[in-house]
């Protein structure tokens, strides 16, 4: 949530904060703001894109080989060209931009009142820039030290970097719980909220952790202190992104080219850990733990959005392949529900961006209480990857769209791939059916692909559908967590309210919402439940709703009783998620498209929520 990018060196660095601002809008852009360091403070700030940013400074003074620049996801204060950052001191000395929440900025800000100063935003971000500004004028400080004693007195998540224009060629930044990387290029240094806007420049980098403050200078000197004064020496870490891996390379949207990555992405997760015809899977980060893995009573799950409903399913694989006891938390409340968790649990954290505040929050007290953390994350160096004990990462690559498909799919992979070296392990697989379904997973990036070759059908079903006001997702088994899926999917980038269900909960109180009106998605390819999907379907028909249905390849009975149908390959029921996921994220994609929405950047959404 919120991004921040900040240069200092010998180019001129306005074009370099707008792009590296553009690479960071997924995380936020309700408003946008940059300023610029050269003699004095430049600041230009604007409700809405980066590219009204861009408008809006249009002929304005944007030298300076220094400068910061933030995208905003509204935490405090509504989204106005007022609130924006960076937000300047009283005196016009300090600029600051901020990632985060301040709790106690009620409270300061009452006692920085008192002392004169005044407020013009509705921000917690104003309130510390001038704290530090309080402090370093009553204590004649360094800009470092003044923000290190503020922070001292500052309660919530930052990450932020300041500049001072009495002190220029140095900047200074800070982080506690929401993400800061610091990049090292030649004779020119960077700060930002993740490596995207850094990779172009430089592939060495730092991550700094919580309590940690960064000064830099222009010398290319840089020295981290904790905020106990205490010094730092954080490795160098090298960074393998490529600059092709964040552009659209062709497609209209950064979600329907991620779609369409799945049949990669989705072998990506499995390279290397898995051979069917030699019989065996494998992963690295569970190796290490292997005794305690399989001595564990009971695995507990934890995530956020999407990377939730992967957990769910999660639940069926391990509980189905494994014999193991498991739970899943939405990380929000296992975080503050005083869990009862044991040394004896495996606990694992699901997470795309491995920056999501709550996810983050529910690991560290669970490791508290003695449990073995594992995290499956996307995101390199993470917050999360460096969090847990061990773990796997998907290598989905970077997911913009900020509704989550690719990833999706990758954490389905991971978890089936961990849910068959647990059983087999464990000896709950006999010996042929571990290899067919070593082989049926080795299959699927074909299968998906094969899917993907259905796009202009799924278009015509959307646009059958795409005026509907409500929807209701149907999914029994493994497919149940795939119907919740589908609903967010819509719900998040059309608008359209969308539940999912389990298909026989449908008697329970959706099916008085069913008229004609109603388009209901049904995922019927579970063999064990084949027919009493069909019973739910003709539940539905009864009652003049639509059905559109996710069917295997080859399905007559379904095809006469629904209104569409979308087949899919056969496969093993453990593994349908990752194929019956990818006609619902088309649906969503191609809806949203017919009404106009903005697809990669829906309304009030953002893709790494680093506040809880
Ligand atoms: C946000 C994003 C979702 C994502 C969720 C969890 O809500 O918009 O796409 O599923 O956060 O994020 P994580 O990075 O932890 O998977």
């Amino acid at each position: 949530m919120c991004g921040i990018v900040a240069y200092i060196g010998e180019q001129e660095a306005y074009p370099i904060i707008i792009e590296g601002l553009k690479r960071l809008e997924y995380r936020g852009y309700d408003s946008a703001g940059i300023t610029l360091l050269n003699g004095k403070l430049n600041t230009y700030k604007k409700k809405g894109k980066v590219l009204d940013l861009e408008n809006f400074v249009a002929g304005k003074d944007i030298s300076g080989n220094q400068a910061m620049g933030h995208t905003r996801w509204a935490t405090h204060g509504k989204p106005n060209d007022i609130n924006a950052h960076p937000q300047v001191s009283n005196s016009g000395r300090l600029a600051l931009v901020h990632n985060g929440i301040i709790e106690n900025y009620s409270t300061l800000r009452s006692a920085l009142k008192k002392l004169g100063y005044t407020f013009h935003s509705d921000t917690d971000t104003e309130v510390l820039v001038n704290l530090i500004e309080e402090i370093q004028k009553s204590e004649n400080l360094q800009l470092e030290e003044a923000v290190r004693l503020a922070l001292q007195k500052a309660v919530g998540a930052y990450a932020i970097v300041v500049f001072d224009v009495e002190d220029p060629n140095k900047m200074v930044g800070a982080r506690n719980s929401s993400p800061l990387v610091f990049g090292i290029g030649d004779n020119e240094l960077f700060l930002a909220s993740d490596a995207s806007p850094i990779v172009k420049y430089t592939d060495k980098v730092i991550y700094l952790e919580d309590g940690e403050i960064i000064t830099i200078g222009l010398n290319g000197k840089y020295e981290i202190r904790r905020i106990d004064n205490t010094v730092s020496n954080n490795p160098v870490q090298q960074i393998d992104l490529k600059i092709e891996e964040m552009e659209k390379e062709g497609f209209e949207h950064f979600m329907l080219k991620e779609i369409y990555q799945q049949p990669i992405t989705i072998a990506e997760t499995m390279r290397g850990r898995i051979n069917a015809e030699e019989g065996w899977a494998k992963l690295g980060g569970m190796d290490q733990y292997m005794n305690r893995i399989l001595a564990a009573d009971r695995i507990i799950l934890t995530a956020c959005g999407t990377s939730w409903h992967a957990a769910l399913i999660a639940e069926y694989l391990f509980e189905e392949l494994a014999r193991i006891p498991t739970e899943v938390e939405y990380a929000s409340e296992m975080r503050y529900r005083n869990p009862i968790i044991k040394s004896s649990d495996l606990i694992i954290a699901l997470s795309q961006s491995g920056e999501t505040a709550d996810t983050l929050a529910a690991i560290k007290l669970a490791k508290q209480k003695g449990a073995l953390i594992y995290g499956i994350v996307n995101g390199v160096g993470s917050s999360i990857a460096r969090e847990t004990h061990s773990g796997s990462y998907i290598h989905a690559g970077p997911e913009i769209g900020v509704a989550s498909t690719k990833a999706f799919t990758s954490q389905l992979t991971l978890l089936s791939l961990m849910a068959l070296i647990l059983g087999h392990e464990k000896g709950m697989i006999p010996e042929g059916y571990y290899r067919q379904l070593l082989a049926e997973l080795e299959s699927i990036p074909g299968k998906v692909a094969r899917i993907l070759e259905t796009d202009d059908h799924i278009r015509y079903i959307a646009s059958e559908i795409k005026n509907a006001s409500n929807a209701l997702y149907l999914g029994r088994g493994f497919n149940f967590p795939v119907a919740l899926e589908g609903a967010l999917k819509l719900k998040e980038i059309s608008y359209i309210h969308a539940e999912g269900y389990p298909a026989a909960e449908m008697k329970h109180g959706p099916i008085a919402l069913i008229d004609m009106y109603m388009p209901v998605v049904v995922i019927a390819t579970n063999k064990n439940s084949y027919d009493k999907v069909v019973s739910n379907i003709e539940e539905v028909k009864a009652r003049k709703g639509m059905v559109i249905a996710i069917v295997t390849e080859g399905d007559k009975r379904i095809r006469e009783i629904a209104d569409f149908v979308i087949e899919i390959p056969m496969t093993e029921d453990p593994f349908t998620p990752l194929l019956s996921a990818i006609p619902l994220q088309l649906l969503a994609y191609h809806i949203a498209l017919m009404r106009g929405c903005n697809v990669d950047q829906p309304r009030n959404l953002a893709k790494s929520v680093t506040v809880e």
